[in-house]
């Protein structure tokens, strides 16, 4: 059975893998969260890649606080760079097939249509620089892989933009989202299923794959479209008590 190894399996991206990982029995899994693996401790993978055989690793574990590593850059290069190195040189060296995940972040958002696998990236934040330098180490090991970039990860796991938002309409705070910056959302379960059926179906992977939902939209766009799949549950009026009583129909002509 092929065992799997879900890196940094707390956040956003491994819980949505963690939450289909029944569905796919054929599969063998361990989930570790950076408590239980730091993908930056050298002595902690060589443990853990001669204790189990691994088949598949995919290494969602990330430094992800975009704005924070402005001041963070060695953090932020310590996790995406160092710590995909080191994933991909012991999957190397244990024959392990490693799914690396990338952002669109490593683009400069200048081109004016959608990015293709091969076009140039150019990041223009830390964060951005930091995940492009991951994937260089990546292909610098020359392991057997594949990146899959992929963007605007939401979803009912962990923080991301969705949670965020629904947070704010919970605690009744005015809700303000940019209209001019675009991209293409991606609901992290997709990826998961994505990621599980391929290797599943034992199909070939590309060096680098791009991974998004097609629609083109602003952040704006998707407040909207995260915010049209509330629930709104129907009540009697009697389960909603109000100080003053209502009349039961007013409708005027
Ligand atoms: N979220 C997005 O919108 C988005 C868009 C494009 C690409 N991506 C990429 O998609 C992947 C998954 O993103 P996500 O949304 O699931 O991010 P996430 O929710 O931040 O999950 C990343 C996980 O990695 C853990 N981690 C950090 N440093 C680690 C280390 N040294 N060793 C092991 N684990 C460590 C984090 O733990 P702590 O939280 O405790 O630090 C967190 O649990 C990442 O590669 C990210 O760059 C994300």
């Amino acid at each position: 059975m092929n065992n799997i190894l879900i890196t940094g399996s707390g956040g956003q991206l491994g819980q949505c893998l963690r939450a289909i990982h029944k569905n796919y029995p054929k599969l063998k899994f361990t989930f570790l969260s950076k408590n239980e693996l730091d993908i930056t401790n050298e002595e902690q993978l060589c443990k853990l890649f001669l204790k189990y055989k691994f088949k598949f690793c995919v290494n969602t574990a990330a430094y992800t606080n975009v704005d924070l590593a402005e001041s963070q850059k060695k953090k932020a290069y310590l996790v995406n760079e160092t710590g995909a190195k080191l994933i991909s040189k012991h999957c190397k060296k244990h024959d392990v097939f490693l799914i690396h995940i990338s952002t669109d972040y490593v683009f400069d958002g200048t081109k004016g249509s959608a990015y293709y696998p091969d076009d140039a990236p150019n990041p223009i934040n830390i964060y951005g620089m930091s995940k492009l330098a991951g994937e260089r180490a990546i292909f610098d090991v020359c392991g057997d892989f594949t990146i899959i970039r992929t963007s605007w990860l939401y979803s009912e796991y962990g923080q991301n933009f969705q949670t965020k938002i629904l947070n704010r309409i919970k605690e009744n705070k005015k809700i303000k989202v940019v209209n001019n910056i675009f991209g293409t959302p991606t609901y992290a379960p997709i990826l998961a299923e994505y990621i599980l059926n391929k290797i599943t179906s034992k199909k070939e992977w590309e060096k680098i794959e791009h991974f998004s939902q097609k629609k083109t939209m602003s952040w704006y766009d998707l407040a909207n479209k995260i915010t049209r799949k509330i629930k709104i549950e129907p009540v009697n009026d009697k389960e909603f008590k109000q100080k003053a009583n209502r009349p039961k129909n007013t409708s005027l002509a």
